[in-house]
C-alpha cells in the first residue's frame, strides 16, 4: 500500500527536497508525495514541487476570516489527495486544533534545535546566543502546541568556538536532511508506535 503525503511548506523548502529525493531514490519506498500546499504564494518550495510534477496548491490565509476555516479549505484539499499523512518543513503556522484532530499522530513537523530547548522562531539563533555546546534537530509529531510533541529522531552536533550562527544554522541544516526522510520512512514502514509522550521505534 503507498501511502500519500501531504507536505505544508512556506518557503525555500529545503527539507521538502530532501523527502523528494528520498522518495526518488529509493530510500523510502511505498510513498508518494500527492500534494504541497503553502500559505505563500511565492514560495520557492511550490516551484521544487513543480519541477517534480507534484501538485501545488496554494491556499491564500487573508481570503479566510480565520485560522479554522482556512485549515477547513485545507482539510478539503487533503481529502481531495487522499492524504495519509502530513509533514511540516518550514510552515509557518500553527496548527489548529481541527486539523490535528482530524490527522492525530499522523502529523510531522521538523524543528532546528534540540526540544524541548529553543523552541519557536530563529532556534539555531536562540541556541547559538545561548552559548550551548551542542545542538541539533529534532523531528516530531505535532500536538496542540508549538514544538511539544512526542520525539521521533533527534541528531546532535557540536557548536565550534569558530562557529557563527549561519555556521550552525548550515550544519544543523545537513542533519535535518537526514533525519527527516528517516522518519518519514519509519512511519511509512509503520515501525512508530506513540505510548504516551514517548514514541517508541518498534
Ligand atoms: C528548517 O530549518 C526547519 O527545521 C524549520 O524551518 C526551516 C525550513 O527550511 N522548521 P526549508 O524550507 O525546509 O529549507
Amino acid at each position: 500500500m503507498t501511502t500519500n503525503i501531504a507536505v505544508l511548506v512556506s518557503g525555500r523548502g529545503s527539507n521538502l527536497q530532501s523527502i523528494i529525493d528520498n522518495i526518488e531514490n529509493g530510500f523510502i519506498k511505498n510513498a508518494r508525495i500527492s500534494v504541497v500546499i503553502s500559505d505563500v504564494d511565492d514560495a520557492y518550495a511550490l516551484e521544487r514541487a513543480r519541477n517534480h510534477g507534484i501538485t501545488d496548491v496554494f491556499i491564500d490565509p487573508s481570503d479566510f476570516p480565520n485560522k479554522q476555516e482556512y485549515e477547513k479549505e485545507m482539510l478539503e484539499v487533503l481529502k481531495d489527495n487522499e492524504v495519509d499523512l502530513i509533514l511540516l518543513a518550514g510552515y509557518m503556522r500553527l496548527i489548529g486544533k481541527d486539523l490535528i484532530a482530524a490527522y492525530r499522530n499522523r502529523i510531522i513537523n521538523i524543528h532546528p534545535a534540540l526540544l524541548p530547548s529553543f523552541k519557536g522562531l530563529h532556534a539555531q539563533q536562540q541556541a547559538f546566543d545561548y552559548g550551548v555546546k551542542v545542538s541539533g534537530c529534532t523531528v516530531h509529531f505535532v500536538d496542540e502546541q508549538m514544538d511539544t510533541g512526542p520525539i521521533i529522531i533527534q541528531k546532535c552536533i557540536p557548536v565550534l568556538d569558530t562557529d557563527t550562527a549561519e555556521d550552525l544554522a548550515a550544519r544543523i541544516l545537513e542533519q535535518e536532511h537526514k533525519s527527516y526522510p528517516e522518519a518519514v520512512k519509519l512511519f511509512v514502514e509503520g515501525k512508530l508506535k506513540v505510548e504516551g509522550r514517548v514514541v517508541v521505534h518498534t
